[in-house]
C-alpha cells in the first residue's frame, strides 16, 4: 500500500509586503528555487508505525499522530494521512534540508509542502495544489500562530505571486529580468515572536501603525506595476522604502540594517529586510554587472550566505 516516494520544496522570499500581509495589505513573494527541502518516503514492516528522520541531525524518532500533537511533522503527515482516507500504515520519513530555520526563507512551510507531497505520492493519493495549500496553512498555524497564508501559497504554486488574504492568488507580468541577492545574517529569528510585537504595537497604536500599513499596501502597488514595466530603479527605491517602514515597525535589526548599507554602499539599486525580520535574510536589487561586488560587500558586512535569484 506505501510506495518508496520522494518529493521537493522550494524555499522562498518576501519581496515587498512582510507584516503588512498579516493585516490584509498585498505583499509579493518569489519561490527561491534553488534552495530546496527533499522528503523521501520508505515503506517499513507492518506494525513499526511512522517514523521521522532529519539531516539537521538527532535521531530517528517515532511520529505521535494523536489530534493533540503540537509537532508541525506529525500533524503534516496526520492530515495528508486523513485527506487520503489511510490509516495503520508504516513508513520511515527521512528530511533533507537546504534550507535555513527560521531565517524568513519559509522552511516550516517548505517542509510540510514536502511532506504533503512525498506521502500522498508514497499512497498512489492525488493531493490538489489548493488541497496542499490548505493542509500546509494549518500547519503554518502551529509555526506562526497567526500567519497571513503567503509562505505557504508562494512555496506549494512555486511561482511569483501577488497576494492579499481572502483574495484569489494572482500572478504577474515581469517584463525585464531582475536580478536579486539574497543574504542571510545567520541570526535565526522565530516570525511568530516578531509578528506578536506587531501585533503589541498595533493594539497600542493603531492609528500609528494602520497608516505603516498603508504605506507598505501602497509600496507593493507600485512595486507590481515597476516590475511590470521593467522599472529596475524604481523598484529598487520602493525596496528600500518598505526597508524604512520596517524598520520603524520596530522589525529590523542591526545586522539587517548593516546588510543593507553594504548593499547600497556597493551599488546595488534597493535593499530590505524579508520575512519576519529581526535576523534572518535580507534581499537586495542588482544590475548584473554589480553581482560580484555586492555579494562581496555582504559577506564582508556580516552575511553568513549569499544566493542570487532570478526574476
Ligand atoms: C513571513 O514570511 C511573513 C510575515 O508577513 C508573516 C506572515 O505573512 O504570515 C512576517
Amino acid at each position: 500500500m506505501v510506495e518508496y516516494a520522494e518529493a521537493s520544496a522550494p524555499g522562498k522570499i518576501i519581496l515587498v509586503g512582510e507584516h503588512a500581509v498579516v493585516y490584509g495589505a498585498p505583499a509579493i513573494a518569489l519561490p527561491v528555487s534553488t534552495v530546496r527541502v527533499t522528503v523521501s518516503v520508505t515503506p517499513a514492516v507492518g506494525g513499526s508505525g511512522i517514523t521521522f528522520r532529519s539531516d539537521a541531525g538527532g535521531q530517528t524518532r517515532p511520529l505521535d499522530l494523536s489530534e493533540d500533537s503540537r509537532d508541525p511533522i506529525a500533524q503534516m503527515v496526520r492530515s495528508t494521512l486523513s485527506c487520503a482516507g489511510v490509516s495503520g500504515v508504516d513508513f520511515s520519513l527521512q528530511l533533507n534540508s537546504q534550507i535555513p530555520v527560521a531565517s524568513g526563507m519559509g522552511s516550516g512551510a517548505a517542509v510540510s509542502t514536502a511532506i504533503g507531497r512525498a506521502v500522498s505520492r508514497a499512497l498512489r493519493f492525488q493531493l490538489s495544489d489548493e488541497q496542499l495549500n490548505q493542509l500546509v496553512y494549518e500547519v503554518e498555524k502551529l509555526h506562526h500562530g497567526t500567519p497571513s497564508g503567503i509562505d505557504n501559497t508562494v512555496i506549494v504554486y512555486e511561482k511569483p505571486i501577488f497576494f492579499q488574504r481572502e483574495h484569489p492568488i494572482r500572478s504577474f507580468l515581469v517584463s525585464a529580468p531582475f536580478v536579486f541577492l539574497i543574504a542571510d545574517t545567520g541570526i535565526s529569528a522565530p516570525t511568530k515572536a516578531v509578528v506578536d510585537d506587531v501585533r503589541i504595537l498595533c493594539q497600542r497604536y493603531p492609528s500609528f501603525v494602520g497608516c505603516l500599513i498603508d504605506e507598505i499596501a501602497h509600496i507593493v502597488g507600485a512595486a507590481h506595476d515597476a516590475l511590470a514595466l521593467g522599472q529596475e530603479d524604481r523598484l529598487g527605491a520602493l525596496m528600500l522604502s518598505n526597508h524604512a517602514l520596517l524598520q520603524t515597525l520596530g522589525v529590523s535589526s542591526l545586522e539587517l540594517d548593516v546588510l543593507v548599507s553594504a548593499a547600497v554602499s556597493a551599488g546595488a539599486l534597493g535593499a530590505k529586510l524579508s520575512g519576519g525580520g529581526r535576523g534572518g535574510n535580507m534581499i537586495s536589487l542588482v544590475h548584473r554587472e554589480d553581482v560580484d561586488v555586492v555579494t562581496a560587500a555582504l559577506l564582508t558586512s556580516g552575511a553568513v550566505r549569499v544566493t542570487s535569484l532570478l526574476l
